[in-house]
């Protein structure tokens, strides 16, 4: 479908002078308006960029520097994505007060959820803005957003979500959760890299924002740059079919792959966690229950191997794409800071693995990926 549409719609959705241009303008028009309709927003709320990390750029720069800001506080969590600490980080060298709030631990009742309490007293009248993520990326852990944006605006202050792991995979609606920003990624509900967007609040509270792209004025000057027309249709497009499988019942595990939704991953994923515990006595889970889905992702599954360490788990595994949720890949990774926050030494941090299930796998990869890490774990714990 990208193919024909690159072959097809190439013009410049921007060059409105002539017929190819506003065809491709009419067309992108008409995604963005389906892909707003499907997250509860306007379309003119939205704003495209090249993914997550732009948008939560956007979101807390432009933000908290804009002119009629006069608050200089923040307020996170630990256990957010780079993509959010980092820019957190930018703000505080500029003079921001930035509250990291911890996270419950492993052995407590909401291992990876915020205290709420704790939030509130974290907050005042000089908080400008909030942000937490709707769904953890390592422990797939599921933040309260909407009873945490009660508590926010009771204070007058605004509230960002990170919700790139939740778009495409549980029921999203920007008023439901009444935040007041909200960034995707396309390529986190199947769709293409370098894609997503920003949903900015337009009413009853108005977000201002400073653009952190400058140039050709293109939407609106919130973000310059010609627009991944492509990208853009291609992204509704992934969000639709995901939206319209999410609920679908399950009919045989191995039935229609990618066709069924959330509840046939979740019994894929149980029984890849069964397996492993089946297999291994020292497997242990991480993160909320996954008897929970409320509280946790379908598809996530996160477990910890110790004594073994997740790399050379995943070094005698090369077949099988999973990750130790570590901070980067150098030969001494550093433990990862999600897994710390939940009360893991460096030690146990580096013996996870982090495992993604989807709509297109079936029963029988998974059968596989767990007698692969069943096999490698039995020999690794022969050598040690
Ligand atoms: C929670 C979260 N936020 C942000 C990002 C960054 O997204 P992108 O790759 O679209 O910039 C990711 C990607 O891994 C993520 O999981």
């Amino acid at each position: 479908m990208m193919t024909q549409l690159m072959r097809e719609n190439y013009a410049n959705p921007g060059s409105v002078t002539h017929s190819a241009g506003r065809e491709i303008a009419d067309r992108v028009a008409a995604s963005v308006f389906s892909l707003a309709a499907n997250l509860g927003a306007n379309m003119e709320e939205l704003v495209l960029t090249s993914g997550a990390t732009e948008s939560n750029n956007l979101a807390l720069s432009g933000f908290c520097l804009h002119p009629r800001q006069h608050r200089r506080k923040i307020v996170s969590v630990v256990t957010e994505h780079k993509a959010t600490l980092d820019p957190l980080l930018r703000l505080q060298g500029l003079g921001f007060a930035v509250d990291f709030l911890p996270v419950g631990n492993q052995h407590s009742l909401g291992p990876g959820l915020i205290d709420l309490q704790r939030l509130e007293s974290a907050l005042d009248a000089n908080t400008a803005l909030v942000t937490i993520m709707l769904a953890n990326n390592e422990i797939g852990v599921i933040q309260p957003i909407a009873k945490i944006a009660a508590i926010c605006h009771k204070h007058g202050a605004m509230l960002h979500t990170d919700a790139t792991q939740a778009v495409g995979h549980m029921r999203v609606d920007v008023n439901e959760l009444d935040v007041d920003m909200l960034s995707f990624s396309a390529h986190k509900f199947y769709g293409p890299k370098g894609v997503g967007g920003l949903y900015v609040r337009s009413q009853p509270r108005r977000i201002r924002l400073v653009p952190q792209i400058v140039g050709g004025g293109q939407q609106e000057n919130r973000r310059s740059g010609t627009l991944n027309s492509i990208g853009i249709i291609a992204m509704d497009w992934a969000l639709r079919y995901c939206l319209e499988d999410m609920t679908n019942s399950v009919q045989g595990l191995a039935a229609n792959v990618g066709r069924f939704g959330n509840e046939r991953i979740r019994l894929l994923r149980d029984a890849l966690f069964e397996r492993l515990v089946s297999g291994l006595e020292f497997v242990r889970l991480n993160g909320p229950s996954l008897d929970n889905p409320s509280e946790r992702l379908f598809g996530n599954l996160n477990c910890s191997f110790y004594p073994l360490e997740g790399q050379s788990l995943m070094l005698a595994c090369p077949e099988l794409a999973v990750s130790s949720g570590s901070a980067c890949t150098s030969a001494n990774p550093s433990p990862s800071h999600v897994l710390l926050s939940i009360g893991h030494s460096e030690d146990q941090a580096r013996s996870c693995l982090r495992f993604g299930v989807g709509r297109f796998n079936t029963p029988t990869e998974i059968d596989q990926a767990a007698d692969w890490i069943v096999d490698a774990a039995e020999k690794l714990r022969r050598l040690i």
